[in-house]
């Protein structure tokens, strides 16, 4: 992750963030986390739950396969958080939007119950392929229901009354806040929803960064932050990954 070092927070970056005043007085006295050297990140992963062969394998045919979309995958430690929160939470019915080669599918799938679902949204045939693939050596496939074509569309044909427990968020940037506003609604009361990459590597308080994806992810951070449907928090996990927990 290429974000900016721990303690080293330029006064540009808190013009482009959209914090008041107060937040930027607590990020000068507190400890900034939302990038970690290398060794650090590696004595982290080491301490939490060990990766998997497959999820090993399946990270390493990813990256022989598609050597320059490695940075697609979730990483293991926002993996096996993501699977902690789903038990946690007591989950059974979960929407992903973006799946890949199914890294954060796994992940997520390992943390709901053998009858619980896993709908899994994407556009690529290819990459699914590999996904699914893995999905029957992790034993996790019977839960993944796999639909593909524009999230989208797919998300605004779902039945009226569908509903789930926790969404993960994950495909195109400039998507977020459509994707948002067609799950909210859909969320079961203190129902949880996971946005990857809400940092975009550091980029969101680089005003000299104008792409079309790193301004749609500071639209959906605006967005999301201003939704009173929801409560939530921008963590420093990954490239950032924002969690809101729909109100009772
Ligand atoms: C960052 S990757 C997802 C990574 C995955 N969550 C993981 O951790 O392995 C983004 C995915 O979104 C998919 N995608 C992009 N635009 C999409 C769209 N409009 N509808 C559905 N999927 C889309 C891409 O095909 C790609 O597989």
């Amino acid at each position: 992750m290429r974000g900016l070092p721990p303690r080293r927070r330029s006064g540009a970056a808190r013009a482009a963030g959209t914090a008041g005043p107060g937040a930027a007085r607590v990020a000068d006295v507190t400890r900034a986390s939302e990038s970690l050297p290398p060794e650090l990140h590696d004595y982290l992963v080491a301490h939490g739950a060990p990766v998997d062969p497959v999820l090993a394998d399946l990270a390493a045919e990813t990256a022989r396969l598609y050597p320059d979309l490695t940075t697609m995958q979730i990483g293991p430690e926002q993996g096996t958080f993501m699977t902690l929160l789903a038990r946690i939470g007591g989950a059974r019915d979960v929407v992903e939007v973006g799946t890949f080669t199914g890294y954060s599918a796994i992940c997520m799938a390992r943390g709901i119950p053998e009858d619980g679902t896993l709908l899994a949204l994407d556009v690529s045939e290819e990459w699914t392929a590999l996904a699914r693939r893995y999905w029957e050596r992790a034993g996790i496939a019977h839960k993944v229901r796999l639909r593909l074509g524009p999230a989208l569309d797919t998300l605004r044909e779902l039945p009226e009354d569908r509903r789930f427990d926790l969404a993960f968020i994950d495909a195109d940037k400039e998507g977020y806040i459509g994707y948002w506003e067609e799950l909210v609604p859909r969320m079961r009361p203190g129902g949880v929803l996971l946005v990857d990459n809400t940092l975009s590597h550091g980029r969101v308080v680089d005003p000299a960064e104008t792409s079309a994806p790193v301004q749609g992810i500071r639209d959906f951070n605006d967005h999301a932050l201003a939704d009173e449907r929801v409560e939530l928090v921008l963590l420093p996990v990954g490239d950032g990954l924002t969690m809101a927990r729909k109100r009772d």
